[in-house]
Parts: C-alpha cells; structure tokens; sequence
C-alpha cells in the first residue's frame, strides 16, 4: 500500500530512486512522483497520474541533478488518483517535501486547525496535512526539522512511514514510521530509505528495520541516527538481507505471476528444507520445539489471517483438526478486530500473511496479545512487522513475491500449516510416530509432484481461451478442497476482474444452483479423496442443469471424467496434500485467462500487495 523510497550519496539520485519505484510498484500504481533536492538546495518536485513509466516520460526534459531525494507510488486512501494528489506533498512555503506510506485518522482535525492558522490545501491527502504540520510547528516553534517531525508525529493519529528533505539542506533526510515498514540500507557513504527491502538490496545487504515510533536521521558523511519520539537515542541493529537480486527479477518469464507459479517446486522445497529431516522422518519445527508448554495446554487455536492467507488459514483448520484433535476457528483478521473476540490464555492464535505487514492482520496480533494469548506467526517477509510482533512463528521461505496474485506463498502457508500440524500432533500424541513418518516421506515428494502438475501448462493455455469470455464462474469442492475453491475463484477475479465464486459443492443446492445454466462453468476440485463420491452427485447436479465443467481430478479417475466438459488430472497424494497439488492448475487457468482479456496480471486494477490500512 504505496511504497516509498529515499537516496543520499554520490549515485545518480534521480536513477536509484526510479528504479526502487519500480521494484516497489506492487505496491501501488496509481501514480508516482519525485523530490530531488538540487547540490545547492532548492526542491524540485515532480509527479504523474499512472504507474512509474509515466513518471519517467514525464521527467524526461526535467533538472534530475540532485544531492538527495525521495519517491513515492501511491495506492489512493485520500482523494483519487491525479497530478495533484500524488506525493510527495510541499509544505505551503515549499520548504519541505514529504512522501508518506499509512494513513492520519485525525487528519480532518488538524486539516481544520491549520487552515485556521492560514494553511491552504492543494490536495485531498491527509498526507499533505502532515507535511504543513510539520512545517508550521517548525515555524512557530523556530526549531529543526527533527524536533518539528517529533512534535508533529506526537499529534497524528495513525499510521506512517514517511521521509521528508528540507530546502538548504541538501546533505539530509529525516524518515520515521508507526505501523508502516521502512528499512534503511546502509552502503558506503550512502544511505537508502524504502518500504521494504527490495530497492535496496542491488547495492547493501546491511539494513536496518526501523521500529514503531523511531525517527531515523541519515546524513551525508556521518552515522545513522535513529531516536524515538522522546528524543532519546535508539539502538542500531543491522541485519543482513537473506535475498538476491535476481529474485526480484522476472528470469525470462513474461510476468512474476507465471514465474512464481512455475518457482513453487523450488520454494517449496525451501520451505521443508530443514524442517522434514531424517529421509521425512523427523519435523523439526523451532517456533514448536521452543514453545512445548503452549502447544501441550492449548484449549483451542485461533487463526486470524486476510485474502489468500485467510484461505490457507482455512486449510489449516481441516489439517490442525485432523491430526491435533483441536478446535480452530478461522477468522477474518478485519472482522475479528472489531468483534470483541473473546480470547483466553490458553488459545494460541495463528497470525497468517506472505507481506507480514497486513494493518488488520496487525490489529488482530495486538489484541490476542492483550487478552493474554500466544501468538504464532506464519509470514514470508523476513524482518516484517507481523513477526517482529508475534511470540514466535515460521517463516514460509518462499522468497519475494512481486505479483499482486499470490501464489508461491499460499503453497508455502499450506506447507508450514501442515508442517505445524504434524509436529503439534506428534507433542500431543494425536499422530503416532508411524503416521509422522508416512506423511513426513510424502511431503518430501511434493516438489516434485507439483514440478509434474505444471506440466499441465499447455494444456490449461489451450483450455483458456475456451472460457475467456465467460463472465461468471463457480468454483467448488469439499473438505480440504473447499477453501482451495475459495482460493481459485480469488485469484480469476483479482486478476481477470471475472465474477467467480467459490462454495462448499454441497452448498450449491441451497442456493448457487440457481445459477447454472450454459453461461455458467463451474470448476469442480474433485481428487480422489473420501468426499469424492458425494462431488460426483455434485457434479451430476450441474451436468443435469446444462452447466460446463471444468474438473480437477486424480489420474486415473473414471467417473467425473466422464461427465466433465474438461479434465485436468493432478497426481495421487493423500488427502491432507491436495491442496497444494490442487491449486496450481487453477493458479495457471487465472492467469491464461487474464493474459487472453489483455490483463495487467501482475498489477491488477484497484489492488496492492501489501495492505497497510484498514
Ligand atoms: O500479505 P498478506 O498475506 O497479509 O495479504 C493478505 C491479502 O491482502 C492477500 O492475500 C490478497 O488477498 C492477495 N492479493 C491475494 O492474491
């Protein structure tokens, strides 16, 4: 949700900061812009309605020369998209320019108080409120931009990660955050500020995260500075980035999406890599191995996830039900937040997100933690948010996820999910030593399996253009493969902006079934598992109302092949497996439809990877 970048040093300003745009687009993408402040201190500020190439058209005869600068691509909260509401935002006396990732809930209420004293507004953003804020305290208060920048920051209410330049002050950049990210990389004489660590990592490993409420001071030639709102000085701890470049570069792919669909056999091999052991006889799960006590009194799991990692969420509570004998509920992190959950201290919540950055996911953690519970966090973004503020947790390892669509990481929420759920089982005693070890020889094979599904890409490429211009599809299955139905029709709608709609097949009957007619296809998940033969009367029930079919099957399957329209066949595993092995044709069928309707697939309309508001 908007990303933001700074530079200080002696590269091309005006080119690191485009280029972290770029990295950052995911983002959001409805427009950008940038401040470079010039060797001999004036601001120049410019911006472009659209993604970051209409920026770079726009900035093409412009002065670039610049000591220090900062960038913004925006993902609109206040005010539409357009030329003025793009940051970054000039103070009235353009003195200070600002870039700004969150949101000021109270914005109205200071916009209000500032225009009393004189300020006029050039935009609808509670950002530009921020950067008058700032400024008139300076003013008024006849201090330095840092202590303007505390003063104001103890007024607003919200969320930011900002960075500000100063006009005369070509040799700094202030930046501070409150529940939006922001890594600072450390180079030779140089700093990078930025959303995440993406725009950093082509030139320093050494980053630091900066934490809630600290503002990080970087200056040409000297160290950095972090201190807190309270002016005093904060520790500074670098860490090394774990990720490459060429991880955030498309490896002659078309589109991330695809060539993150085609990673999973190698990302989920990271996953379990280190964690299945003794030839899939051991799990070694650290974040349970630390933590016996909590998983041996747990009453009940809880696990508050959004979007497709509320689907994996889903897939987590058939799996943690089944081999842990535990009651889980799943719940929208957004819902849960305001629905006075009712949470005791031996429920241990699971915070599920590939960004670790979710706002409502955020909220949901700080609750649980103050009703005393355990948190446990599954998250993909090393150094992210979400498990800095869990108990403890597992990383899914699936490497950057750049298209908006999620896909590797869903595998890899699956994988840890199911990983979770075996070693809990095995400390509680609800799966025995012989079964740990079968599962454990399965899922070792999975990698490869899926390397087998993708084999299916042709196929569905050819299968797409059959079904381009349907304009509504359902997506059903049962038991483990409902919430990969829910998954399915996600990702055609996100990408393909197709209505589609996931069900529980049984609950067709009890309303969705009005639907089907020739102008309906339904995706039916049927692999052979102990619902199967209620999913086949499912399918009869569609058939007999003149619906397409689309069918995900086991190889081999000799009944739903008969009645189907279109077959797809996906390898046996066991059951608690399928929906890793399920999901990556319906991954490949959002895609080729999306590409033959001319989609952005990777930066779909409206959406952004990392949904830092609420
Ligand atoms: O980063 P998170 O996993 O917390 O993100 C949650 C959702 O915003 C995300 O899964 C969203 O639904 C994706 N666009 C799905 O493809």
């Amino acid at each position: 949700m908007c990303g933001i970048v700074g530079y200080i040093g002696d590269r091309n300003v005006y080119d690191v900061l485009i280029k972290g745009l770029h990295r950052l687009e995911y983002r959001g993408y409805d427009s950008a812009g940038v401040a470079l402040e010039t060797p001999e201190g004036n601001i120049n500020v410019y911006k472009a309605r659209g993604k970051v190439a209409n920026l770079e058209a726009f900035c093409k005869d412009k002065n670039l020369d610049a000591s220090c600068g900062i960038a913004h691509t925006r993902w609109a909260t206040h005010g539409e998209p357009s030329d003025s509401n793009a940051h970054p935002h000039f103070s009235e006396d353009k003195k200070l320019a600002l870039v700004h990732n969150g949101t000021i809930e109270n914005y109205k209420v200071l916009k209000d108080a500032l225009i009393k004293h004189g300020c006029k507004f050039h935009s609808e953003t509670d950002t530009e409120v921020l950067v008058q804020l700032i400024e008139y305290i300076r003013l008024k208060n006849d201090c330095d931009l840092i202590d303007a920048v505390r003063e104001a920051l103890h007024q607003v209410q919200g969320a930011y990660a900002i960075a500000v330049i100063e006009c005369g002050h070509p040799e700094q950049i202030v930046a501070a955050r409150k529940s939006s990210p922001l890594v600072i990389g450390i180079g030779k004489n140089e700093f990078f500020l930025a959303s995440d660590a993406t725009p950093i990592v082509e030139y320093t490993k050494d980053v630091v995260y900066v934490k809630d409420e600290q503002i990080a001071v970087v200056r040409r030639g000297e160290p950095l500075k972090l201190v807190t709102l309270e002016n005093e000085e904060a520790d500074i701890d670098v860490t090394e980035l774990e990720f490459s470049i060429s991880q955030l570069e498309k490896g002659g792919y078309p589109h991330f999406m695809l060539k993150e669909i085609f990673e999973q056999p190698s990302t989920l091999l990271d996953c379990i890599r280190g964690r299945v052991v003794e030839g899939g006889h051991k799990i070694v799960l650290n974040g349970v191995r630390d933590n016996k006590e909590k998983f041996l009194n747990a009453k009940r799991i809880v696990i508050v996830a959004c979007g497709t990692s509320w689907h994996a969420g889903l897939i987590g509570k058939y799996l943690l039900q089944e081999m842990c004998g535990l009651p889980v509920v799943v719940e929208y992190a957004s819902e849960f937040r305001y629905n006075n959950p009712v949470i005791n201290s031996d429920d241990i919540v699971i915070a599920i997100s590939q960004s670790g950055e979710t706002a409502d996911t955020l909220a949901a953690i700080e609750i649980a933690r103050d009703k005393g519970a355990f948190v446990y966090g599954i998250s993909n973004v090393v150094g992210s948010s979400i498990p800095r503020c869990t108990h403890s947790g597992t990383y899914i390892h699936v490497g950057p996820e750049i298209g908006v669509a999620s896909t590797k990481a869903f595998t890899g929420q699956v994988m840890v999910l199911t990983l979770l759920a075996l070693a809990v089982g095995e400390l509680r005693g609800t799966v025995s030593r012989e079964e740990l070890e079968k599962c454990g020889e399965w899922i070792q094979k999975i990698p490869g399996l899926v390397r087998e599904v993708l084999k299916l890409n042709d196929k569905i490429e050819r299968l797409s253009a059959i079904y381009t211009y349907a304009r509504n599809f359902l997506y059903l299955g049962r038991g483990y493969n409902y919430p990969t139905a829910l998954e399915g029709a996600l990702k055609l709608k996100e990408i393909s902006y197709i209505h589609a709609e996931g069900y529980p097949a049984a609950e067709m009957k009890h309303g969705p079934i009005a639907l089907i007619d020739a102008e309906m296809p339904s995706v039916i998940i049927a692999p052979d598992d102990h619902l199967y033969e209620k999913v086949v009367s499912n399918v009869q029930q569609v058939k007999a109302r003149g619906g397409s079919i689309i069918a995900i099957v086991t190889e081999g399957d000799d009944i739903i092949s008969k009645i189907a329209d279109y077959v797809l066949e996906v390898p046996k595993v066991p059951e608690f497996l399928t929906p890793i092995i399920t999901s990556i044709p319906l991954q490949l069928l959002s895609y080729y439809i999306a590409i033959n309707k001319g989609k952005d697939v990777d930066m779909p309309r409206n959406l952004a990877k990392s949904v830092t508001v609420e």
